[in-house]
């Protein structure tokens, strides 16, 4: 039997409630989920890439078939190395669609062996974003709703520096 692997790929910065629940989720349906996380982000990131890793890392030890990895390349490049059929994006709203939708095709194009799979978190995590706990954190609203205790705690130590 082919084993089945997946990619989830982000920026995590941070990881939040909402991406952890895609990892729950998407863990289930293969049998080994890699999260891939990229080392060279669009926006400027308030962690590194080594925070990064150590955090998702960290928030994920009790899944036992997923895996962590660093990637600096074409998404679908990453992928390929790993050995995936999958990657799998959340998708929150319909303002995440255009976005999704346009990487999905364009990533199709670049390789049309790995499909891209959408997955749904709970509808109680559904409006979480990376981008708001950041703001959010940085006027000093309260952040526990949105990331792990641990997650909220490294916030807080970026933002007394
Ligand atoms: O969590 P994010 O920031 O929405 O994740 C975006 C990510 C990492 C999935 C995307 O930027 C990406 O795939 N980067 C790797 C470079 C790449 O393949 N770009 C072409 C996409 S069509």
């Amino acid at each position: 039997m082919t084993t089945r692997i997946g990619v989830y790929p982000g920026s995590f910065d941070p990881l939040t409630l909402g991406h952890l629940d895609i990892v729950r989720r998407g863990a289930r349906f293969v049998d080994r989920l890699v999260i891939g996380v990229t080392s060279n982000p669009s926006k400027e990131p308030m962690f590194t890439v080594a925070e990064r890793l150590e955090m998702v890392r960290r928030e994920t030890a009790d899944l036992g078939n997923v895996s962590v990895v660093e990637f600096d390349s074409l998404l679908m490049d990453f992928a390929e190395r790993e050995g995936a059929t999958l990657i799998l994006r959340g998708l929150r709203a319909v303002a995440d669609f255009e976005y999704e939708y346009q990487m999905a095709g364009m990533n199709q194009q670049l390789n049309d062996r790995i499909e891209t799979v959408f997955l749904m978190a709970d509808v109680s995590l559904q409006p979480i974003a990376s981008r708001l706990v950041k703001e959010i954190a940085r006027y000093g609203g309260a952040i526990d709703k949105f990331v792990t205790p641990a997650v909220a705690a490294d916030v807080a130590a970026k933002l007394v520096r």
